[in-house]
């Protein structure tokens, strides 16, 4: 009997006794056929010539997917592109074992919503769900099963320029976004059509490059890796995640691809991770240059030994693998499980069923930029704003105004606005830009317009033209920031100024037009340096990478129709030295007292504050909050119970608005010293103008646990710090007890 209809017949069995749930009991049916190169074959995973993310390492797709070589597919996409090549893998080869199609769908496949960075600044998790539901929406119409994401890599470094493509620097906060991005993608069941297998990536550590160097070598104890690298993945296995992706970076001299202690000990031995592991794009092959491999053959070996499931484009498990095996070099048992874990995501994806299931013309047709996702686009790039400053009330801007200039390389701008890993969004002409949105609230007569300068060109020929436009306006906004290239993979920097000759106009502008208000939008995807521009400009807008709908979101924020309410997730140093800066530093033997911040022999810097520009938190509106009557249920906690602590907050201002709440706690003293402040809950609140709410947060020993010498992972009675504060900038002012 031809092997297929052998295959179909174990289904249908499986399916008439009810089985049709009991994924595993059809893998193993299946894999009891499969000749030991096509379950290797399942490993392996090759790029398409759809888009291009990382070196281009020469392929025969075609052939690979007929000779059961091949397993799975990145940048391949499209209903015709992916109907072609599945129709390969179902018809041509013996078992017909579908493809499984993946692509970097960040934020946002066509519909772009804000980088990463910036959807955590909205720390609104319905938002971040709803931007991953309609990518996986967008991304499933085009006959794609998978995303290479979430991101989350805690980073504390802004150098790095993959700090963009994260929830920023907090442990609670990024482990909330690595969840609410897991369920939009995946859903509630991965057979439906819409929904895509999430990955967890880069498996670990790989924010705390040194220097913020992009691939760099990283060195930590393991009790931070488990207090503050780990538990974002931690989350992502609880949230139910598909996959996870190894990283690139080694981890105390041992590569995050070839890493054993992470990928088998706690992924799968202590978390119990039952979905597959791919490595990053070539990061198995990458194990010879970091001399941890002496040839292909050593790293392919190591890879699988050490739990990478798939290798992406690296060729080694396709070339190398069944010799290893026969060798009794790589266990056969790893590369079962290896692809069982890979059949079993094709089975709960459905394709099993109906391998074309993602693959439905009039769907692509009718699913991209739909005007739902478009409205919900413009809606979360305003939220995921931060108004770092607004001094003397420089915004909002009144329409009345009678004359507004607008000056910078990104005023115009509809390519750079959807920032760096915008999958298939479209740069030309589909982005809204800055002077599109502000033409929904101004006539044309009221607008003055000049680009300046390039982003990073030193050409000053266009500051006079800049200048003197700003001269005849009322009001002055500068629209400038980095390129999108600048942020994302392999872009770090050293220099965290506002790029090129950009800061020399904002001087010139302000020199000559010294009384007028003048606002800088800010488009970039990372913290920057801003001392000089805090003392030259009125207000700073951090719009970030706003995606597609980002020019309109930031005319709804400017002319005052929404109301600012982002807040930072990542500290902005005064300058590249304080690096790395975060808000839950530890406290050192020799802090510097509140009163004598420049005292001689404390841990502080001679020339700037130990405080960063922007905290933690921190993000205006254009109301204001007050807080008032902090309660605690209770002074003292048992290792059972809980206790609440409230706050009343207060709209004080003339404006509608929301307000994030951030609740703190501080462990005093510790068998491992603790940080100085910790998040541990937080609430977007609406509040009307005049209107107050009590905010209630309930504490239990789950949120005062951490990892202590020993590794293990638990409370020590004491007394903690406590406080619900409108950002990390506040002094404790209340504790309790924690019993035995
Ligand atoms: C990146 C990953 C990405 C992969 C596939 C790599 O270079 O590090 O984040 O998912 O390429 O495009």
């Amino acid at each position: 009997m031809h092997f297929k209809s052998q295959l179909l017949i174990i289904f249908t069995i499986c399916s008439t006794i009810g089985w049709s749930q009991n994924y595993e009991a059809k893998v193993d049916s299946l894999m009891n056929l499969m000749t030991l190169q096509e379950k290797i074959g399942q490993t392996v995973m090759y790029s398409g010539r759809w888009d291009q993310t990382g070196p281009i390492v020469g392929t025969d797709n075609g052939r690979y997917i007929r000779e059961g070589n091949l397993g799975a597919m990145l940048n391949a996409f499209t209903v015709k592109g992916t109907r072609d090549l599945q129709k390969i893998a179902v018809e041509e080869t013996r078992l017909g074992i579908p493809l499984l199609f993946g692509y970097d769908v960040i934020h946002g496949h066509r519909t772009i919503f804000p980088i990463n960075l910036a959807l955590s600044a909205s720390w609104d998790l319905k938002m971040v769900e709803e931007s991953s539901r309609i990518a996986a929406e967008e991304a499933s119409a085009e006959g794609l099963h998978w995303t290479f994401a979430p991101m989350v890599d805690l980073s504390r470094e802004p150098r790095w320029g993959r700090i963009s493509e994260g929830a920023g620097e907090d442990v609670y906060l990024g482990s909330q976004m690595a969840k609410a991005y897991i369920k939009g993608f995946q859903g509630d069941d991965l057979s439906k059509s819409n929904t895509i297998l999430a990955c967890a990536k880069h498996y670990v550590a790989y924010g705390a490059a040194q220097a913020g160097r992009d691939y760099h070598t990283v060195n930590m104890g393991e009790g931070e890796l488990r207090n503050v690298y780990l538990p974002p993945f931690k989350a992502a296995v609880d949230a139910g995640v598909e996959t996870f992706m190894s990283a690139f970076n080694e981890l105390n001299g041992v590569p995050t691809s070839g890493n054993k202690f992470t990928l088998r000990d706690i992924l799968r031995d202590e978390w119990k991770f039952k979905g597959f592991v791919v490595s990053d794009y070539t990061s198995i092959n990458e194990l010879v240059p970091h001399g941890f491999a002496k040839d292909s053959i050593d790293a392919a070996r190591i890879g699988m030994n050490a739990g990478v499931d798939m290798d992406m484009v690296g060729k080694l498990y396709h070339h190398f693998l069944e010799d290893l095996v026969k060798e009794g070099k790589v266990p056969e048992a790893y590369v079962n499980d290896a692809c069982r874990r890979i059949l079993l995501a094709k089975f709960k994806l459905g394709l099993f069923d109906d391998p074309y299931r993602y693959i439905d013309q009039d769907r692509e047709n009718n699913t991209k930029y739909k005007d739902e996702f478009l409205t919900k686009a413009r809606e979360i790039a305003a939220a995921s704003s931060v108004l770092l400053q607004n001094k003397n009330e420089a915004l909002p801007l009144s329409k009345d105004i009678k004359k507004i200039a607008f000056i910078g390389p990104l005023v115009k701008d509809e390519y750079d606005i959807i920032g760096n890993w915008a999958a298939k969004g479209d740069r030309n002409g589909k982005a809204v830009s800055i002077f599109e949105g502000i033409s929904e609230y101004l006539n044309p007569n009221h607008i003055l317009y000049a680009k300046g300068c390039e982003i990073l060109k030193d050409d000053e020929s266009g500051f006079e033209e800049a200048i003197s436009i700003s001269k005849q306006a009322d009001a002055i906004v500068l629209v400038m920031g980095e390129g999108h290239h600048m942020s994302g993979e392999a872009a770090s920097r050293t220099n965290l100024k506002i790029p090129g000759i950009q800061p020399e106009l904002i001087k010139k502008i302000r020199e000559a037009n010294p009384n007028k208000k003048i606002t800088l939008v800010l488009m970039n995807g990372r913290p920057l340096n801003l001392s000089d521009e805090v003392n030259l400009v009125d207000a700073i807008l951090e719009i970030w990478f706003p995606g597609t709908m980002g020019g309109a979101a930031t005319a709804d924020l400017l002319f005052g129709k929404v109301n600012p309410s982002g807040k930072l997730t990542v500290t902005f140093p005064r300058n590249v030295g304080q690096v790395p800066i975060y808000y839950n530093m530890k406290n050192t033997g020799r802090p510097i007292p509140d009163d004598n911040p420049k005292e001689d022999y404390k841990s502080n810097y001679i020339d700037v504050p130990n405080t960063p520009l922007f905290v933690f938190g921190h993000g205006l509106s254009y109301t204001t909050f007050n807080y008032s009557d902090f309660k605690l249920s209770s002074q003292t906690l048992n290792s059972k119970g809980t206790i609440e602590a409230s706050v009343t907050v207060t709209n004080t201002g003339s404006m509608d608005g929301h307000e994030i709440v951030q609740l703190y706690i501080h462990d005093k003293v510790a068998s491992v010293t603790r940080p100085i402040k910790e998040l541990k809950g937080f609430q977007k609140i609406n509040l009307k103008k005049g209107e107050s709410k009590t905010v209630t947060f309930k504490i239990s020993v789950e949120d005062l646990k951490f990892y202590n010498s020993k590794m293990e992972y638990g409370v020590e009675p004491g007394e903690f710090e406590i406080a619900i504060a409108p950002s990390s900038d506040f002094r404790f002012e209340h504790t309790f007890k924690l019993l035995d």
